[in-house]
């Protein structure tokens, strides 16, 4: 059933406030492309604008919750046991350039363990949401991945820009060099939530990134896992917001990536 629960109610709510200020916000920064200042404090403030509208909602909605947010310091749960994991804006690079690919992130851990998530992309007006054991959608759509069985058929997504970790880069170089030559193709489009969901969503067929924060994967690995993606650490351990190293991929695909990658 895709109808709301209250938490996801919540969540959609503030995260349509907060959009509607970074969506002015967008538009301004098209404007101010052309200027010779740059756009970087601009959208610095934007990000903090849209955070503040996150967190006064849901604060509001849901008192005894702490929050993890990119940011802000973090605050500890009143009630000890719920927290909000929040990026106000992922793709802030894009963001900066005036690309439109862009997103709101909130996840909810309780007792240590994410239990919902919402990711909104405001431009497309798409709402990927998710409660553990409920099922993903997008909108009112119920969300399921690919089942391609050939890495060769697939389009894999990445995300990782530069490493200062000597010998790394050309680690990331050789990775990604094999899956353009093996897949169908490599996509970098700049928001981990979003190539998450869209993993979930069967657009991507898998998506490894490393050095990641718990708030831009949080809602997306919820997501993807209940729209049936496989998802582990680049080991191939077990996936943590901690660690920040993840490697999703459809259950057909996720042991040839994670073998692919492993060996370069
Ligand atoms: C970034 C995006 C990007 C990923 C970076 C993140 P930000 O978050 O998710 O896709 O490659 O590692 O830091 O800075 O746009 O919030
Ligand atoms: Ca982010
Ligand atoms: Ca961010």
């Amino acid at each position: 059933m895709s109808r709301k629960s209250p938490l996801i109610t919540v969540m959609a709510a503030a995260a349509d406030k907060a959009a509607r200020s970074l969506l002015r916000d967008f538009n301004e920064v098209e404007n101010l492309q052309v200027s010779r200042k740059g756009t970087n404090d601009f959208v610095t403030a934007a990000d903090l604008r849209a955070e503040q509208v996150l967190k006064d909602e849901l604060s509001r909605a849901r008192p005894g919750f702490g929050f993890l947010t990119e940011e802000s310091k973090p605050v500890p749960a009143k009630d000890g046991q719920n927290r909000w994991i929040i990026d106000p804006l992922d793709g802030t690079l894009n963001f900066i350039h005036s690309v439109p690919q862009f997103c709101i992130s909130i996840g909810v851990e309780t007792d240590g363990e994410l239990t919902a998530g919402i990711v909104f992309d405001p431009l497309r007006d798409e709402l990927f949401w998710a409660e553990r054991g409920e099922g993903a959608w997008v909108n009112q759509r119920r969300l399921r991945c690919s089942k391609r069985e050939r890495l060769a058929d697939c389009l894999i997504a990445h995300g990782r820009a530069r490493s200062e970790e000597p010998g790394d880069q050309e680690r990331l170089l050789a990775q990604m060099g094999y899956v353009m030559r093996h897949t169908r193709d490599l996509r970098r489009m700049g928001s981990a939530a979003l190539d998450l969901c869209y993993v979930g969503a069967g657009r991507y067929d898998g998506f490894w990134e490393e050095g990641l924060k718990p708030w831009d994967i949080a809602a997306g690995i919820i997501i993807a896992q209940e729209a049936g993606v496989y998802i582990t650490d680049t080991s191939g351990g077990p996936v943590s917001v901690k660690t920040g190293s993840v490697l999703a991929g459809n259950p057909n695909i996720h042991s040839q990536l994670h073998k692919a990658l492993a060996g370069r």
